[in-house]
């Protein structure tokens, strides 16, 4: 891609974000000079992606810091707050949202300068969440690739690129870092639906780096699964809990069933800032339930498949329970079962031995 997902301008003091709702059709950056913007976008889905939202969201703090008249440092950090209430309830389910709001307020709680300074406090802490993403995601990468076999095809569900985060990717990521090692492997799409992350952004990700794929319809993934043409199942997260139950796009469930019942191990790939250990198990994590217009919208040579009385659920996450995951790639290592204690040593930073298996 010819920039990041998310970018901060400095001249204009504005934030850049690629429009993911336009691709692969077009390819659009939308501009943001206000936070209320940014909440927007965050729910409309301009931007997408745990990591993606949790780095928007800081520099829509950094927006909010810009935007305010306050005078005084308390009153700066009065509206701070108001600023964070507010992008914090544009996404319930990825934890990452409130994690990077969290950070940049905790980052500024020291400061005692003037507003100016405590401004730019803001806007270093958003930029420092966004450039350690992609530290993180290219770390993630190796320790994920390093599973990949020469020969694999691996399935994928969602989008979980550089598009779902500022740059590289989570799952995706690892796919990308084994295609740049010299693995020959093919990549089956799940299309995703209804968002259609899949068959939008994930083939639109792969064409850009010429990994070979074919999309399929998220209900043919037990067909191939059950052939033995899958070796691996790679996913992202948007809240895992501390038993290693792990929430992700609707449709990951039953593709974690599937993989289980044909011996193909079933691996999550999730930055730290993406687990919550403050969640004893997956039960605990609020899913988002979306409009219904996203199931009821779907158009067949171009007419609409529902009949226009029609209801429906979005449900827009599933939670995979910890039982039917094989191992948890993070960029501190692998964490395998029970995740109750190699998640928390990944949080910590990881400890010698992890990464492998046992
Ligand atoms: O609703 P979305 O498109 O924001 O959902 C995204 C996903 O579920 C991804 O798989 C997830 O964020 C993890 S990978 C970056």
């Amino acid at each position: 891609m010819t920039m990041r997902t998310i970018e901060w301008d400095d001249n204009s003091h504005k934030l850049k974000m690629i429009d993911q709702r336009l691709l692969p059709g077009r390819f659009e950056v939308a501009v943001f000079s206000d936070y209320q913007q940014v909440g927007q976008a965050i729910r409309q889905m301009v931007v997408r992606g745990a990591p993606a939202i949790g780095a928007a969201a800081a520099f829509g703090l950094a927006l909010a810091a810009f935007q305010s008249s306050a005078g005084d440092p308390a009153s700066l950090r009065a509206d701070l707050l108001n600023a964070a209430q507010t992008l914090i309830a544009a996404r319930p389910t990825a934890v990452n949202l409130g994690w990077a709001l969290e950070r940049v307020l905790h980052a500024t709680k020291d400061i005692n300068g003037s507003v100016d300074e405590l401004r730019k406090a803001v806007l270093a802490e958003a930029q420092s969440i966004a450039d350690e993403d992609v530290e993180i995601n290219q770390r993630m990468a190796t320790h994920g690739a390093a599973l990949i076999e020469d020969g694999d095809t691996i399935l994928h569900h969602c989008n979980t690129g550089a598009l779902a985060t500022v740059d590289w990717g989570t799952a995706l990521g690892v796919i990308r870092m084994a295609h740049q090692q010299g693995k020959r492997i093919h990549v089956l799409v799940d299309e995703t639906r209804p968002r259609l992350q899949g068959a939008r952004l994930t083939a639109w990700e792969l064409s850009q780096y010429g990994i070979p794929y074919d999309i399929i319809s998220d209900n043919a993934a037990g067909y191939f699964l059950s052939r033995g043409e899958v070796q691996k199942c790679f996913v992202g997260s948007d809240r895992t809990a501390a038993n290693g139950d792990v929430a992700n796009k609707i449709g990951t469930y039953m593709l974690a069933l599937a993989a289980k019942d044909n011996g193909v191990p079933f691996y999550p790939v999730v930055p730290t800032s993406t687990i919550d250990l403050s969640l004893a198990s997956g039960e605990e994590i609020p899913i988002e339930m979306r409009d219904s217009a996203e199931v009821l919208s779907l158009a067949l040579f171009e007419r609409r498949v529902a009949p226009e009385s029609a209801s429906a659920r979005n449900p827009a996450f599933d939670v995979t329970p910890a039982r039917l995951i094989t191992g948890i790639v993070t960029e501190n290592g692998v964490a395998y079962p029970p995740f109750e204690q190699s998640l928390r040593e990944m949080v910590q930073g990881g400890r010698p031995g992890t990464g492998s298996r046992g």
